[in-house]
């Protein structure tokens, strides 16, 4: 382990580090967005950044263990997660956890149990309760709760951060991120394909299946947490399954408002945002972003035929049609790694995981009530 100077004493670092970890559910997900990542993380491996072991994997489909063990070298697999901590916890740095949401709160306790920190794809929990009583156990049991939040690492995302904190479109006052898909996102077909469909598995529709990619990014890019929602959705196919095809909401915050929409019934695959500053504006469709700043004439009062508007078009490489996001997987777990070495066990992305939960379950008694505004706290308390 590599050393620094801090505080005028030598301290470990954890550069040259190896984080050892245990994936919990080897579906679409981990098959093919984190163990990838995490194989080329080791064969990258080098000095200054923390590299990875994946020793055991869970799965309670007899199919998925073995596709488990052909793509992973040496690794141990197990019919439980039970089992797997129990035989492997000294063995053990952290657990990926990368099953449906239903079981996501109980296999996180066993991990902080046991401890263990924590890797886990979100929605964080399918409840308020479930998400409070995560955080707080990350907290005493003094082990890092990471939820996946991978939008943020997304090229072109990077891209719209990096122009909003330069200023150049001024203050943000509101934004509007559509998501398209032509169908729900479908687990691996050895176990159930459909999951997402079946509320007590996912528990919910496509606002816990994708609400957190979109609510986090609204946080980012208007610096603030939302003080209410409103929601409307519907399910298009009630006649075969019982979770939510079409959302759609307003956020209120202290600083401006997002509408957001997603669906699983549209004709394209696609994510359209576009973010609106007091002197300019951000479109972004997939990768193609376009950048409009106001040129200072006068200021916002002149003639509307008065303003120039200088507009720069970039393409920014962001694979959005791989749905595994393989490439932004280890910009990601850089930040779960810097958690672990600074201590910080339930840090900004894990409140937010938090405030995501509170969002999508607040917007699901809104829209049970014909779109009633529900107030949202900005306080996160456990
Ligand atoms: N961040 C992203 O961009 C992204 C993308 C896709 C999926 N996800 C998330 O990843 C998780 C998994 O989704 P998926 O698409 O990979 O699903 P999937 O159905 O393809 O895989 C789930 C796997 O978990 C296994 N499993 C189920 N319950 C288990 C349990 N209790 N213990 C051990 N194994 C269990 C199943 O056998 C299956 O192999 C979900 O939370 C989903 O929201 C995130």
């Amino acid at each position: 382990m590599k050393t620094a100077e801090k505080g005028g004493k030598t301290v470990p670092t954890m550069a040259n580090k190896i984080l050892r970890g245990a994936v919990i559910g080897y579906g679409f997900i981990s098959g093919k967005g984190h163990i990838p990542a995490y194989l080329a993380r080791a064969k990258a491996a080098s000095a200054d950044h923390v590299s990875v072991e994946i020793v055991a994997v869970a799965d309670i489909c007899e199919a998925r263990r073995a596709e488990a063990s052909k793509a992973i070298p040496g690794v141990r697999v197990y019919a439980d997660y039970e089992t797997l901590i129990a035989k492997e916890k000294a063995n053990l740095d952290f657990v990926d956890i990368s099953t449906p949401p239903c079981d996501h709160a109980k296999i996180a306790h066993a991990a902080f149990e046991a401890g263990l920190h924590v890797l886990c794809e979100k929605p964080l929990t399918t409840t308020l309760e479930e998400a409070a009583s995560l955080l707080k156990h990350a907290e005493t049991a003094k082990k890092v709760l990471f939820p996946c939040h991978n939008y943020k690492h997304a090229p072109v995302v990077k891209t719209i951060r990096d122009i909003i904190a330069s200023g150049k479109i001024g203050k943000v006052r509101s934004l509007n991120l559509s998501t398209y898909r032509n169908t729900h996102a479908k687990g691996v077909t050895e176990w159930k394909t459909n999951w997402r469909r079946e509320k007590k598995v996912s528990g919910g529709g496509i606002a816990m299946d994708h609400g957190s990619h979109t609510f986090y990014l609204t946080f980012d890019w208007l610096g603030a947490y939302p003080t209410a929602v409103t929601a409307k959705m519907t399910n298009l196919d009630a006649d075969k399954y019982d979770t939510e095809d079409n959302f759609s909401c307003v956020l209120t915050f202290p600083t401006g408002i997002a509408n957001a929409n997603l669906t699983w019934t549209a004709g394209v695959r696609k994510v359209i945002y576009t973010v609106q500053g007091d002197r300019g504006a951000i479109t972004v469709d997939d990768d193609e972003l376009q950048l409009a700043v106001m040129e200072a004439t006068g200021g916002p009062d002149v003639a509307q035929g008065a303003v120039k508007w200088n507009v720069e078009k970039r393409s920014i490489e962001s694979d959005w049609m791989d749905a595994s996001h393989v490439s932004w997987f280890n910009s990601m777990f850089d930040q779960f790694a810097d958690c672990i070495e600074k201590g910080e066990w339930v840090g900004k992305e894990a409140k937010e995981a938090y405030l995501c939960i509170q969002l999508i379950t607040n917007a699901y008694r809104s829209a049970a009530e014909g779109c009633l505004e529900m107030p949202l706290a900005t306080e996160v308390t456990f």
